[in-house]
């Protein structure tokens, strides 16, 4: 199978215009899976909660996925892509996988970041895994990745590929990302946005470089810091789901989960 990414730079508040602009770059994408960024629609930097709540859409039924589900039916491909969530009044920094006949699930971003803590809610559903035919799927959000324990529970879950929409503004994640693929045997896609935001006195630039990654700690695809970026890469699921290294060795079995007590006080 072919999965990849799609990088641009969203323009804050404009709901349309960042829908039209994904929808165009998603068009010339020659792959069976697509990543979208974090917060893909509406752009980042929320300024306050009424403001993320004027933003947030329901899922499935907000304009934002139904564009998302027509055009994965149009292309026959799945998307994961990163919007802003309310249900039932609360705020979610959410990924949701749509399949060419649909909505299929949502992930709420279980580690927050910075002044995220003031507007949304964590997630409060976990980690999981979607078998959509050609590998199966996980989600996290950006910063999640800082946690290892985000990318271990999906791989032990049984993901091939971690789709991870991100506005990274950190310079760590594009190389961490080598690690985690190769302590976990698993491809990432991280889809980055590039571009400034400037909002009340807060200027964040985001560092693009949206990375396919490999199990065996290759960078496939690395977009530039700027551009808007189209990376797709052929995907080997034999190559996730081997977690063997040698005839001794294997990276699942050989763990000590015993001795592993003190990781869940
Ligand atoms: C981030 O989690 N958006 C840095």
């Amino acid at each position: 199978m072919k999965a990849g990414f799609v990088q641009f730079a969203p323009e804050f508040g404009k709901v349309d215009v960042n829908i039209e602009k994904a929808l165009s770059l998603m068009e010339k994408a020659d792959a069976d899976l697509i990543v979208l960024p974090e917060f893909f629609n509406t752009g980042y930097l929320f300024i306050s909660a009424q403001e993320a709540s004027s933003l947030a859409e329901e899922i499935p039924s907000g304009k934002t996925s139904l564009a998302l589900i027509s055009l994965a039916r149009k292309k026959k491909i799945h998307i994961v892509a990163g919007i802003a969530e309310v249900s039932a009044g609360k705020l979610y920094n959410s990924a949701v996988l749509i399949s060419p006949s649909g909505h299929i699930a949502t992930y709420r971003k279980i580690h927050l970041f910075n002044e995220e803590k003031l507007w949304f809610q964590p997630g409060d559903q976990g980690f999981a895994v979607y078998d959509i035919g050609s590998s199966k799927i996980g989600m996290m959000i950006c910063f999640d990745w800082y946690f290892p324990e985000s990318a271990r529970i999906l791989a032990l879950k049984g993901a091939d590929i971690i789709c991870h929409p991100a506005n990274l503004v950190l310079p760590y994640c594009q190389d961490a990302m080598i690690t985690r693929c190769l302590e976990n045997r698993i491809y990432v896609i991280t889809a980055n946005r590039t571009g400034v935001e400037q909002r009340d006195g807060r200027k964040w630039r985001y560092t693009g470089k949206s990375q396919i990654t490999s199990p065996d700690a290759r960078i496939l695809y690395r977009a530039d810091e700027e551009n808007d970026e189209v990376g797709v890469a052929e995907i080997n699921v034999q190559l996730a789901r081997n977690k063997r290294l040698n005839k001794y060795n294997d990276l699942f079995d050989d763990r000590r989960v015993e001795l592993y007590q003190d990781l869940v006080q």
